[in-house]
């Protein structure tokens, strides 16, 4: 509990079970992975990982990956799951992207972080700490939701904001890391040269075996964010005014052509940095 209280950051990804939404992650997840051009033997660092959804189909391609993550929850499913495949190349630990204190410099081939660093509080430390791991000649690839954009995970966050009470006091916001501009200064100021930072538009596919009703739901128990979101709407008695909003976003955005399957494309901000 005490740790709860010096780090909300960790309390907020271990209040829920992120792997119920990984699940339906996974597609995009191996293609992303296959667009990186990962060989053998390549040292890859998946930061904020959660259960593996990148970092299982960069082992099956036989990097040596470590995932590291803040929730203890999310370290242990992932372990499980790289163990039940019997990949003993991949492995995950508990660390915090703001400070990879058990990281030595320049130990990584490939820096992966896909919607993970954006949520680590002191962002420039985050930049500063995964240029420092990386080996010159070596490749960092994020993945960060675009702040006001149309799509769906973006548009979850800002409902989810309206419902909540304002974050404290020089809180920076995680969607910053999606604006180009704010992400090449972080890297040029851990060093990196401006055109050595570039940036692409990317989709990735939220995919349920159900009706979108489903998958609100399942953001409603197990999403972290989402969760608190309806907390706070609760106490204000608005919590049927969030889902609905949020049945109505989800439905709006099933691209799959039936009401009892779901599948929602979400743009997010591809960003490459050759270190
Ligand atoms: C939206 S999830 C994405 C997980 C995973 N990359 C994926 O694609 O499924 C965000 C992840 O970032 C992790 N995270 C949040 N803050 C972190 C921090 N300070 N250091 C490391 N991981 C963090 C969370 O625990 C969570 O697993």
């Amino acid at each position: 509990m005490k740790e709860y209280v010096m780090n909300p950051n960790k309390a907020l990804w271990e209040k829920g079970d992120f792997t119920r939404i990984a699940a339906n992650m996974r597609e995009s997840g191996d293609s992303l992975v296959a667009s990186l051009g990962i060989t053998r033997g390549m040292k890859v660092l998946d930061l904020g990982c959660g259960d593996g959804t990148t970092a299982l189909p960069a082992a099956r391609l036989g990097a040596e990956v470590l995932g590291v993550d803040v929730a203890a929850n999310l370290v242990a499913a992932g372990n499980d799951r790289a163990r039940a495949e019997g990949l003993a190349n991949c492995r995950f630990q508990e660390g915090d992207a703001s400070d990879l204190k058990d990281l030595a410099d320049t130990s990584f081939d490939l820096v992966v972080s896909i919607f993970g660093a954006m949520f680590a509080p002191r962002p420039q430390d985050v930049a500063r700490e995964m240029v420092r791991v990386t080996r010159p000649g070596g490749r960092i690839v994020m993945g960060n939701w675009i702040p006001n954009d149309p799509t769906l995970v973006a548009q979850i966050l800002k409902i989810s904001a309206a419902y909540s009470p304002p974050p404290p006091e020089g809180f920076v916001s995680p969607m910053t890391w999606g604006i180009e501009d704010t992400v090449a200064e972080r890297f040029v100021g851990a060093g990196i040269a401006r055109d050595r930072v570039s940036f692409a538009r990317d989709t990735y596919a939220f995919n349920h075996a159900g009706p979108p009703s489903g998958l609100v739901d399942a953001f409603r128990t197990y999403y972290g964010p989402t969760m608190n979101a309806f907390e706070a709407a609760q106490k204000e008695g608005r919590a049927d005014s969030l889902h609905q909003e949020l049945n109505a976003l989800f439905n709006a955005q099933n691209a799959s052509g039936r009401s009892d399957t779901t599948s929602i494309p979400a743009t997010f901000l591809r960003v490459t940095v050759n270190v």
